[in-house]
This record gives C-alpha cells, sequence and structure tokens, in this order.
C-alpha cells in the first residue's frame, strides 16, 4: 500500500474529491517521494528534506477530505491540528509536540487494530471455549479472568460440543453468566484534562493500574452475547504482542505519519499585534513548530520518535496573509504550494452525483433503515446544485459545506415524517420538489444566511 504510485493515488483520490487535480497531484507526489527518499542509500538520504506542501484555498472545498483520504489510502497514521490553537492562552512552546504524540497514539490505534484482525478468528474461537465452560454450571459461579479449565475436563467432548453448537444456534441466548472483568476505576482520573495535562492524565491511568488495590475486579453478570463480546476483547488482548504494536506504531509514525496543520495562514502574519491580549506570537508559534517539521526527536510515553520523514501537509486560505508572510526557514520546509479551485455549480453537481459516499447517497440509506425509498431525478441534483451555488454566491462561500445545510431543509420533513406509520414508501424528489421546498429560503437572503 505505501507504494502507491501517483498515478495510482491520484486515481483513488478522483472516488472521493471531485476536481482538485493540482492539489491531489502534489499530494500524490509527495507520499511517493518519502517512499522514494527511504529507497535512496542512507548517505544521500539524509541530505534529502522532505517536500512537505501548503494547500492554499477557501474553505469547504476539499482541502482537508484530500489530506484525510491520502492517509487512509495510504494506512498511514494521520492526525489534524489546528495551528491557530498554539496561538491560544495557556498554550506553551513545547505543547506544539503534543502533534507528534496524537501521531503516535493515532498509529498505535491503528496498528492495535490491525493486529486485532489478524487474531479476530482465534481470539472469537477461545471466547468461545471459555464461554462453553462457563455455561457448562447453567450459568452459575463461574471462574473469569486467569481462569485454567479444569472443570472442563469434566465434560465430555460430546457435552462441549452439543453446548456449542447451542451456542452457535442462539437457544442460549436468553442465559446469564458471571464473569470478572476489570475495570478502571472511574473517577478517580476525572478532573485531569487541559493543554499539557492531557498527557499526564494519561500516564496516571497507567500508574493507577499498577497499584494494588487502584485496579478493581469486578464480577458481573451479563447475558451471553455480552459475555462473548467482553471474552473477545479479553483474549484477543492476550493474543495480540503489545510490545510489538507499540514497537510497530512508533516506527509507522516514524516513517508514514502524516500532520495536517490546518489554518496555517492564522500564524502566518507576522505582525500579530494588532490582537492584542496574552496571545503567543504567531512568529513564535511558527518557530516552535519548526524544529518538529525540521526533524527532531519527540519524547513520547510510549518512546522516543523522529520526525524526519514525517510528511507535513498545512493548510490555509490565505485571504488575508500569504505563504511569503511565513519565517523563511518554515518556507523553505514547505517548498510545494498548490492552489485549491473555489467549486463551480457543476462541480457540486457532480459532488453531490460522484463519490461513493455523496451526501444523497448517505440520506438515502438513513432513510431506507425506515423503509422509505428516496429517489433524486437529474434535475434534482442540478436544482440543488444551483441553489447551493446561489447562496454561496450571495452569503458566503462555503464549498461544498453548503450542499450539507441545504439537504438538510430539503429532506427536513421526509426525516420527521419517515417513521410515522403509513408514512409513504417512496418519495420521488424532482426539481419541483426541490423548488418547493428550498424557494421561499433561497429567495429571502436574511432568511437564507439563517437556515442555509
Ligand atoms: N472537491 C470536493 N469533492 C467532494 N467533496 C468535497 C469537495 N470539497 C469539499 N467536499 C466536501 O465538503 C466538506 C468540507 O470539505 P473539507 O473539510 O475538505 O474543506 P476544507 O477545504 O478543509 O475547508 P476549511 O478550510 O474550512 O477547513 C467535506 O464533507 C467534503 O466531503
Ligand atoms: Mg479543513
Amino acid at each position: 500500500m505505501s507504494n502507491l504510485t501517483p498515478r495510482e493515488i491520484v486515481s483513488e483520490l478522483d472516488r472521493y474529491i471531485i476536481g482538485q487535480t493540482a492539489a491531489k497531484r502534489a499530494v500524490a507526489i509527495a507520499l511517493r517521494n518519502r517512499w522514494r527518499r527511504q529507497q535512496v542509500h542512507t548517505d544521500l538520504r539524509d541530505e534529502i528534506t522532505p517536500k512537505n506542501i501548503i494547500l492554499i484555498g477557501p474553505t469547504g472545498v476539499g482541502k482537508t477530505e484530500i489530506a484525510r483520504r491520502l492517509a487512509r489510502l495510504a494506512q498511514a497514521p494521520f492526525v489534524k491540528v489546528e495551528a491557530s490553537k498554539f496561538t491560544e492562552v495557556g498554550y506553551v512552546g513545547r505543547d506544539v509536540e503534543s502533534m507528534v504524540r496524537d501521531l503516535v497514539e493515532a498509529s498505535l490505534a491503528l496498528v492495535r487494530e490491525e493486529e486485532e484482525a489478524k487474531v479476530r478468528i482465534r481470539a472469537a474461537e477461545r471466547a468461545e471455549d471459555r464461554l462453553v465452560v462457563l455455561l457448562q454450571g447453567g450459568g452459575t459461579r463461574a471462574p473469569g479472568v486467569g481462569f485454567s479449565p479444569p472443570p472442563a475436563a469434566r465434560m465430555t467432548d460430546a457435552e462441549r460440543e452439543k453446548l456449542r453448537a447451542q451456542l452457535r444456534a442462539g437457544t442460549l441466548d436468553d442465559r446469564v453468566v458471571e464473569l470478572d472483568v476489570q475495570d478502571v476505576p472511574a473517577g478517580v482520573l476525572r478532573g485531569f484534562s487541559g493543554p499539557g495535562l492531557d498527557e499526564m492524565g494519561a500516564n496516571l491511568a497507567e500508574m493507577f493500574k499498577s497499584i494494588p488495590g487502584m485496579q478493581r475486579t469486578r464480577r458481573r453478570t451479563v447475558g451471553v452475547g455480552e459475555a462473548l463480546r467482553l471474552l473477545e476483547r479479553e483474549e484477543s488482548e492476550r493474543l495480540v504482542d503489545q510490545d510489538r504494536v507499540t514497537r510497530e506504531a512508533l516506527q509507522r509514525a516514524e516513517t508514514s505519519g502524516i500532520i495536517f496543520i490546518d489554518e496555517i495562514d492564522k500564524i502566518a502574519s507576522r505582525e500579530g499585534a494588532h490582537m492584542g491580549g496574552p496571545d503567543v506570537s504567531r512568529e513564535g508559534v511558527q518557530r516552535d513548530i519548526l524544529p518538529i517539521v525540521e526533524g527532531s526527536t519527540v519524547t513520547t510515553k510510549y518512546g522516543q520518535v523522529k520526525t524526519d520523514h514525517v510528511l507535513f501537509i498545512a493548510a490555509g486560505a490565505f485571504h488575508v496573509s500569504k505563504p511569503s508572510d511565513l519565517i523563511p526557514e518554515l518556507q523553505g520546509r514547505f517548498p510545494i504550494r498548490v492552489e485549491l479551485e473555489p467549486l463551480g455549480r457543476a462541480d457540486l453537481v457532480r459532488i453531490l452525483r460522484e463519490p461513493k459516499n455523496s451526501l444523497l447517497r448517505q440520506y438515502t440509506a438513513l432513510l431506507e433503515t425506515e423503509g422509505l425509498r428516496l429517489h433524486f431525478t437529474d434535475d434534482a441534483i442540478e436544482e440543488l446544485a444551483a441553489v447551493a451555488q446561489s447562496v454561496n454566491e450571495r452569503t458566503q462561500n462555503i464549498g461544498a459545506r453548503r450542499l450539507h445545510t441545504v439537504l438538510e431543509r430539503l429532506l427536513d420533513e421526509v426525516s420527521f415524517s419517515a417513521s410515522d406509520p403509513g408514512a409513504p414508501r417512496d418519495e420521488q424528489v424532482d426539481a419541483a420538489y426541490v423548488r418547493r421546498r428550498l424557494a421561499a429560503v433561497v429567495e429571502d437572503e436574511d432568511l437564507s444566511r439563517y437556515i442555509l
């Protein structure tokens, strides 16, 4: 997966994002270049600096979406941070390292999920074995965690298989069993949050776990389905080598992590004096971010992470400031600049119609759960795009996000009454329907501002 060619990457991105070819090409090249750089002989490799990107474009045209899809495509750990948050009161320079810590967390989640998928079948088998033993006594006084199965010896194979068959057939679903489950005491950790403290809170959670008495084992009575779920969790935790997960996660963050720095334009203006107040200066934030982008070693609770090969994608509207307002060192680290196009009516039509996850598909699927078949005619789609475009022009251009508010409004009535008994099973949405539902709001500019 990590060696997709630029062309392959672009064509995958095309399935979700309409247009924005230049941006897709740029991220595809950047991703491939990281891979290329890793293939180069060590002597030269260290001389090649990573080619990070700035995506420039108005709101709602796909900047975040492109980065997110790219990460998913590459199965790369991904985090998104708002650069402006580092200018908030209470942040100090070192807090920018939190983006790397978050990347490691994302990486851990990703790797853990992969590893768990690999043992899923075995964990399910083992959970079932244990549950069969628990069910043997009809569900009374059952041993739980850490239990090794002497009682099973008392069960013949035939008995076991019979129980197993019943379990699978669902005839035991109304039974309950007793299980010992391990509990992190809730409440103990409440109150530990806030910048910088998150990290501490997480460490404390680990610490409490190792204090005898802090980790409670609770005996719970649960239904068969719940028991199976709990046991599967436990077995899968046992089967997965947690140390390996951590090692792999650190490595994955280093070699294929993607950090998306949003609103970079908000820290670009070099005088930020007019902001006043106790804000950390914007240039200060740039200087704090710089070492991370240049490549440094960040300590996390799982170990050290080098950021040399992390891919940084920055994004911003740059209405007021320009990339040239960034400090020169940072400009140098983001040599690739791409502009995203504002979306026009034709793009909006395609955004409604084409992506695998398009809003129309989403709403149709939602209402299908109520037994309602929603059908959009072509002229309805054209009309919707026209409405969105017109509101974007007359109020504020929020790009494809406008489609969300427009569709929500359009389907307000159907969404409300679809669950009623006797509600229609089929709903045809055509241009007339769109006009009927939206005309009043669209024509009234003040109303549009609030509703669409
Ligand atoms: N070109 C596009 N093709 C398909 N969907 C798009 C496109 N542009 C935006 N969208 C949809 O619009 C929504 C917002 O897009 P996105 O989050 O990428 O905006 P953005 O460019 O990052 O804006 P902002 O600057 O406000 O963060 C998403 O739901 C996304 O799916
Ligand atoms: Mg965004």
